[in-house]
């Protein structure tokens, strides 16, 4: 396999080519190159540029024009689940409010899978999402909310993903519903020592229904004194403290920002945190979208993702992701290109994704268009034909 000796692969006649390397093209932080060549050494980048200047390779691989970009890095998912929401997806579009108490019913279902039903939905989507370009992606526990069922689901994500993250603070545990305090205390001590060691981030949802400002601080806190790494679900369905603690925690990234005062903005803008937007779930909740361009204006650094879930974003899409954000958020397609690769490498502090540059991993995806913007201008077309990952051509 090329990904583990040092063979090289030239993917030739590239047409238009998203780098996200500024220093190239005509500048711009997308870093386009036309008519493109990239090389391919084990699982990295090995070269850039032009194909009229491409190096010799032990194997060519003819793009036939196809317009390439980063593979996408999907910073927030929750992929370890069972059964499905139909239902309750069916009685919101009838008019039914979405609430965070839904989760209950995928707990129960999750509880009630094997290991081995999990872990084969969980593959089941990340091909989906491979398949739709996803090269890179986060998932995180908050369906077991028990210390063996959230400890489990951890084990089962660390099989496919670096980028696992301890959400044991999704809700209150129906078994603590009369005892958050003690639910709290339970997930800051017995539940975090059995799922710390599958983990390199810890996650809260603050939010009315789930965990207040004070009890996602001592959650965060404890985390990381574990060594676990904080992002927090912050400001999805009201407004709250999640945004301005997630900045004071230096938290790599708050997610979903969907109802930010002037202040969380600013917060954002000033700080080192980014905003992942995930219009998959205003989209699905028929809620408000979130601002991209009010945030982008003021400065901050914005990433785009799926929230794939069963309840709230049951979308594995990044592209679509990408056409809501054009359509109703106001993004150019330029920024709805970056945010959901460099974007969402930025939200995982990650330096070796979401870039086409040389000791970077090659990890790519080729389109059926002649660019990029293709993506949003031609929203629900599977133009995705080829994704090359960890230097591997894997669809
Ligand atoms: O990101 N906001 C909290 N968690 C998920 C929803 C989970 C669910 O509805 O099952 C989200 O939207
Ligand atoms: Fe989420």
């Amino acid at each position: 396999m090329s990904a583990t000796t040092n063979t090289t692969t030239l993917i030739s006649n590239l047409g238009s080519l998203v780098t996200n390397d500024p220093s190239r093209g005509s500048g711009g932080p997308l870093g386009l190159v036309e008519d493109a060549a990239v090389v391919i050494e084990g699982d990295r980048i090995a070269w850039v540029g032009t194909a009229a200047d491409a190096p010799a390779a032990d194997t060519v691989h003819d793009a036939q024009g196809r317009a390439a970009i980063p593979g996408f890095v999907d910073s927030h998912s929750h992929l370890v689940f069972g059964g499905d929401r139909t239902q309750e997806f069916n009685a919101r579009m009838s008019g039914r409010p979405y609430e965070a108490g839904g989760i209950r019913t995928t707990v129960a279902a999750t509880r009630a899978a094997t290991d081995e039903e999990l872990a084969a939905n969980l593959a089941k989507y990340l091909r989906e999402a491979l398949r739709q370009g996803t090269t890179t992606f986060e998932t995180k526990s908050g369906y077991g909310l028990t210390v063996e069922d959230e400890a489990r689901a951890l084990r089962l994500a660390s099989a496919q993903t670096s980028e696992v993250t301890y959400l044991g603070a999704h809700i209150v545990s129906p078994e603590y519903a009369d005892d958050p305090a003690g639910y709290v205390d339970l997930v800051t001590g017995e539940m975090l020592d059995a799922c710390a060691p599958y983990a390199r981030w810890i996650d809260v949802f603050c939010e009315k229904g789930a965990f207040d400002g004070d009890q996602a601080r001592a959650i965060l806190t404890a985390g990381k004194a574990k060594g676990l790494l904080p992002r927090i679900h912050a400001n999805q369905l009201s407004y709250g403290p999640g945004v301005q603690l997630a900045v004071e925690l230096d938290a790599a990234s708050a997610d979903h920002c969907t109802h930010l005062t002037d202040a969380d903005v600013d917060a954002l803008a000033h700080g080192n945190t980014v905003a992942t937007l995930l219009p998959g779930a205003e989209f699905s909740t028929r809620a408000q979208w979130p601002d991209a361009r009010r945030l982008l204006d003021a400065g901050a650094t914005v990433a785009l993702s799926t929230d794939c879930n069963p309840g709230s974003s049951f979308t594995s899409s990044m592209p679509f992701c990408i056409a809501l954000a054009v359509r109703d958020m106001g993004m150019t397609p330029d920024e709805a290109l970056w945010s959901a690769t460099a974007g969402g490498a930025r939200a995982l502090r990650r330096q070796d994704v979401g870039r086409i540059a040389v000791g970077a991993r090659a990890d790519l995806a080729l389109l059926d268009a002649p660019s990029h913007v293709h993506l949003a201008y031609r929203p629900g077309v599977p133009l995705v034909a080829e994704v090359w990952r960890d230097g591997v051509r894997a669809v």
